[in-house]
């Protein structure tokens, strides 16, 4: 794939047998990363890993579950004895799943274990993964490491409590990262979403409320994986070598705006006048 932007780094992304971590590995493949594909599912990753190798890239597929510390231990010792360095982490692993979206709800309907869960895949996985990845950066002195976050994380909303707190508390791990390794050369950034449907997750979202999200996202449409990959690509990359302890927002306007805007659009349009 020739001389990208991350020629010779080496990048791990959890998560990465599908949507938003699939295409992240797919796209830092291409500006020239070698890249471990590594997710909960070994087939999905093995797929994944599959596809950048037969675009010419350079790639390979480890079942790793980021909620358990020796599943993440062995997988970034994997990942140097194949590659000898770990230059990029992107922790992209969420559980997002049918089962876990019924469970985590409201705060006086939690079911407790979905909170548990939603920590220790999303918040403990995170934290575990730079655990290890940490170290590898510190030898070569840099290292740049990804967390998606999401909207839910900066503002309240109906449901999903637990992945809201969770990704609330990855954007303090970034700027605790920051603080502790940024002298070294470690740099550790949020990536806070918009709505970017990928594959798995958002095809049993009801289209109602889906319509209501895109009306508040400022762009015509909503994101794409690709959109959100080349987040990461630059965040991987040392064009943002001056960014770091910081959250990248990436959301199509969705944080931006008033919260009265789609309301007072919709009297607006009604009313036939652009003044209030
Ligand atoms: N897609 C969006 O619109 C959107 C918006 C905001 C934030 N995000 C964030 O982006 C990331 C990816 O979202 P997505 O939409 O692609 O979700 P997804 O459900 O499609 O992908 C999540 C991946 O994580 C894997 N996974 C689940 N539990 C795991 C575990 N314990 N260990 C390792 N891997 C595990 C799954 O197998 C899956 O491949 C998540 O962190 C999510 O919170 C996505």
């Amino acid at each position: 794939m020739g001389e990208g932007k991350l020629h010779n780094r080496v990048a791990i992304v959890t998560g990465a047998g599908g949507g938003l971590g699939g295409e992240s590995a797919r796209v830092l493949a291409g500006h020239g990363a070698r890249v471990a594909v590594t997710d909960i599912n070994l087939a999905a990753a093995e797929q994944v890993a599959a596809e950048i190798v037969a675009a010419g890239g350079e790639a390979i597929a480890l079942c790793c579950d980021v909620a358990e510390e020796s599943q993440v231990s062995a997988m970034s010792e994997a990942v140097v004895a194949r590659f000898g360095r770990i230059d990029i982490l992107h922790n992209n692993a969420a559980i997002l799943t049918n089962e876990q979206r019924s469970k985590d709800l409201d705060v006086i309907n939690m079911d407790v274990e979905a909170w548990d869960r939603a920590m220790a895949v999303n918040l403990r996985g995170a934290m575990l993964c730079a655990k290890y990845a940490i170290p590898e950066m510190l030898k070569l002195q840099r290292g740049s490491i990804i967390c998606s976050t999401s909207g839910f994380g900066v503002q309240g909303d109906m449901t999903l409590t637990a992945y809201a707190a969770s990704k609330a508390a990855l954007i303090i791990l970034c700027k605790s990262i920051a603080a502790q390794y940024g002298k070294q050369g470690v740099r550790a950034n949020a990536l806070q979403i918009g709505l970017a449907p990928a594959e798995n997750a958002h095809g049993t979202m009801n289209p109602a409320v889906m319509a209501v999200i895109r009306d508040n996202h400022l762009t015509p449409e909503l994101g794409t994986p690709r959109q959100i990959a080349d987040t990461v690509a630059f965040l991987a990359s040392d064009e943002s070598s001056f960014i770091t302890g910081s959250t990248l927002v990436a959301d199509g306007g969705f944080s931006s705006h008033a919260p009265s805007l789609v309301g007072v659009k919709a009297l607006l349009a009604a009313a036939g006048t652009n003044k209030i």
